[in-house]
């Protein structure tokens, strides 16, 4: 169970890429990690991800694993409070009970660390719920590449809540991937979720699948431009070759959108 939450936070799931604060060249301090990131600004949010170390008072020591897991998977906080945007419970609603567990014990042993987050503050109303509570989630069988991709890109890794274009704030799963959404980039200006649908010429159908997993991995581009440090790329080089080749077939398998 540690190995593989070890393996999902480190990876696919990056939950570091805003729990965990970075240095000035922009990659994760190890020795804090996940004990708070930097605030997350956007037209409707100033939120700020929390310290989730197994600190007591200020991280999630005290908080039962049974707790972390509705947290995460239901948005919802022990003293019933729900969690905001931007961290995507709508998409980890479809974590396995088994990966869940996994993350939670992997949670349990990093360093605990002193930090007192402040609270986020919302302009818009959160919802009084992210739907009927999730008790239960079947593990995905790994034998179907594209399911089990799109379970990276969806319940473990989130990457369709940012490449999917929103209505009303929801991702419009209609044109799941087809990018579109600003961003604040770290460092500065606005930056835009490409289309990664299999289009040509608005998204990856031009793409190899050497050049796709350089891109996810390393944040470089075919023609040698580097992604900013909003794609988590410090934490996706640790997804193993089954788990990218996965996820390639699942882009591959979109509908190509304009
Ligand atoms: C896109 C950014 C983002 C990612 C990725 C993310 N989170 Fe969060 N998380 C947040 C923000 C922001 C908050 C605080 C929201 C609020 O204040 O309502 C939060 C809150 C939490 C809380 C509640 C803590 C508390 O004390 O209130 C837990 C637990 C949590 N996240 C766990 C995780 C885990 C585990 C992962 C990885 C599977 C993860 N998060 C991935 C942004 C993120
Ligand atoms: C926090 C939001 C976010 C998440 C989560 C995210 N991405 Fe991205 N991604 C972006 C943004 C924004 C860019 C553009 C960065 C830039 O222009 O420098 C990008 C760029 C890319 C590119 C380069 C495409 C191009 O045309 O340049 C690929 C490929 C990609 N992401 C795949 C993924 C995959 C696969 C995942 C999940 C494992 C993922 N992304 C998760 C926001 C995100």
């Amino acid at each position: 169970m540690l190995d593989r939450g070890r393996y999902l936070v480190g990876g696919i799931a990056a939950c570091g890429n805003c729990h965990t604060p970075k240095g000035p060249d922009g990659k994760p301090i190890a020795d804090r990690e996940l004990s708070g990131g930097a605030p997350m600004d956007s037209p409707v949010f100033h939120a700020i991800p929390a310290n989730i170390t197994p600190d007591p008072e200020t991280g999630v020591g005290k908080w039962t694993d049974a707790e972390i897991v509705d947290a995460i998977r239901n948005g919802r906080r022990p003293d019933g409070t729900l969690i905001g945007p931007p961290m995507a419970i709508a998409f980890y609603r479809d974590m396995s009970d088994e990966d869940v567990k996994a993350i939670v014990t992997y949670l349990r042993q990093v360093r605990p660390v002193v930090n007192k987050t402040d609270a986020s503050t919302y302009k818009i109303p959160l919802p009084p719920s992210y739907g009927p509570p999730v008790t239960h989630a079947p593990d995905v069988v790994r034998d179907d590449p594209v399911a089990y991709g799109r379970y990276l890109a969806t319940g473990l890794g989130h990457c369709m809540d940012c490449h999917t274009p929103r209505v009303k704030g929801r991702a419009d799963m209609a044109r799941i991937g087809a990018g579109g959404n600003d961003y604040s980039a770290p460092g500065g200006g606005t930056v835009t979720s490409p289309n990664l649908t299999p289009a040509n010429p608005d998204g990856i159908a031009q793409w190899s699948d050497a050049q796709l997993k350089t891109a996810i991995r390393e944040g470089l581009r075919p023609d040698g431009s580097r992604l900013v440090r909003l794609m988590a790329f410090d934490w996706y080089e640790n997804v193993d070759d089954a788990d990218m080749n996965a996820l390639v077939a699942f882009l591959r398998s979109l509908k190509p959108a304009k």
